[in-house]
């Protein structure tokens, strides 16, 4: 299930006149959105600070409560409900329009599933599902469907897709699996799928136990990525990373997102992320279970402050002293300090752009005549009726899975 934490989201078309406020929340369990409208002096849309929570909290108090249709709840300068809309015209949902496979010459050799061919395990975070499908040889398969419920996420599954196609088989990487299209006939791209690694990351579990190998094989990735490939990951932290004591010898630890990935030298290389310091926190990190450090912005994330302090509390099992585990961070890290990374010769191919969505039919509202237009996203209202195909995220909530009964 999706920590509720993070479940709630404060979408585009939020809207406010400094009298009446319009939240808009994406709710990542059902993937569909609500409006929330009321006075300005109750929601406080304008208050940075609040970032829509009063909208959010309106919605988690009555979800439970409305019909399933309705969309738009209004309510008064106390919070209390005093009307909903499940009107049609004002369904704050929008139409978002894919990119297609077809139009990405690059990934002509992966291979696709479609939506409809994933069944749904569990909910993991926003846009993260672990799903199953029937393998070429009719057995199950469980992945991580990394999809695309809002506009704001194509550019980074793009990204990503690209990123992990360009990427060599290796043991510690957890590599591209299919493309997820809504039909093999248009290939809109909603996602991709990865192979599901049977253990947690290293963020969820303080009591499993941190093996020295492990860390190795950390550093020789990092080295692999950094200095043959010439990527920089540029995220690494325990949370993008799973060790799983039952792989054969060598391939425990996997890497699993590489959504901020780049070659080295191009734009999107920002030497704030680099690797090196990337470990020295993920190290700390995972013994320490302290992520204090990298609270602050990534300019002020000072990687020799934590080198240099005298004790690391171990807050997690390990196969060796903590002592043993720095001794080898400082050699790792003294021996990359010795390279000079020399400038990129040739430099890297530029980044593929992200194909635009293939235009759709719409109304040129300014001459009042038939169009077509390639958008990232419009009111699914208008996008039906222009007869456009929409793809539809939705989804019942997870506590009315079978399972979670
Ligand atoms: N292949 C996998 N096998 C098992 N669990 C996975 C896998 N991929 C992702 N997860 C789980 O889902 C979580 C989120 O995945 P991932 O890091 O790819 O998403 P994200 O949206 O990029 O997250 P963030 O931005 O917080 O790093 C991971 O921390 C991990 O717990
Ligand atoms: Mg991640």
């Amino acid at each position: 299930m999706i920590d509720p934490e993070y479940r709630f989201y404060t979408d585009n078309g939020s809207w406010t006149n400094h009298v009446e406020d319009q939240i808009v929340v994406m709710d990542f369990d059902q993937r569909r959105h609500y409006a929330i409208r009321g006075p300005s002096s109750f929601l406080r849309l304008a208050d940075e600070e609040r970032d829509g929570i009063d909208g959010i909290e309106v919605l988690k108090r009555y979800m439970d409560q409305i019909d399933p249709a309705i969309h738009t709840l209004f309510v008064d300068a106390t919070g209390t409900l005093v009307s909903t809309s499940s009107d049609p015209e004002e369904d704050p949902q929008q139409a978002i329009l894919y990119p297609s496979l077809l139009d990405a010459p690059s990934l002509q050799d992966c291979r696709m599933i479609t939506m409809t061919e994933l069944t749904e395990l569990d909910r993991i975070m926003p846009g993260i599902d672990l799903m199953s499908y029937e393998d070429d040889d009719v057995t199950a398969k469980k992945v991580i469907f990394k999809n695309t419920p809002i506009m704001q996420f194509q550019e980074r599954r793009w990204r990503e897709i690209i990123m992990l196609h360009s990427l060599p088989t290796h043991p510690n990487i957890v590599a591209l699996d299919r493309i997820v299209v809504d039909d093999t006939t248009s290939q809109h791209i909603l996602g991709f799928t990865v192979p599901y690694v049977p253990a947690p990351s290293l963020d969820k579990d303080p009591t499993q136990v941190f093996r020295l190998e492990w860390f190795k094989q950390l550093t020789s990735l990092v080295d692999y990525l950094n200095l043959e490939l010439r990527i920089a990951n540029q995220d690494i932290a325990p949370r993008n990373l799973i060790c799983f004591e039952q792989a054969p010898a060598g391939s425990q630890l996997r890497m699993i997102d590489f959504e901020f990935s780049t070659a080295m030298g191009l734009p999107w290389h920002v030497e704030e992320f680099n690797d090196v310091k990337g470990v020295i926190f993920t190290l700390y990190e995972i013994i320490t279970l302290d992520s204090s450090y990298r609270k602050v912005h990534p300019s002020e994330q000072n990687p020799d402050i934590v080198m240099n302090l005298e004790e690391w509390p171990c807050r997690r099992p390990l196969d060796a002293e903590v002592e043993i585990f720095r001794q080898h961070l400082k050699e790792w890290v003294t021996s990359r300090q010795a390279i000079t990374m020399s400038p990129t010769t040739p430099p890297p191919p530029p980044f593929p752009a992200m194909p635009k969505p293939r235009p759709v039919a719409y109304i040129d509202f300014a001459a009042q005549q038939p169009a077509q237009i390639s958008i990232a996203q419009l009111p699914r209202v208008v996008a039906e009726e222009y007869g456009n195909y929409i793809i539809s995220w939705q989804r019942p909530p997870s506590s009315m899975r079978p399972s979670d009964s």
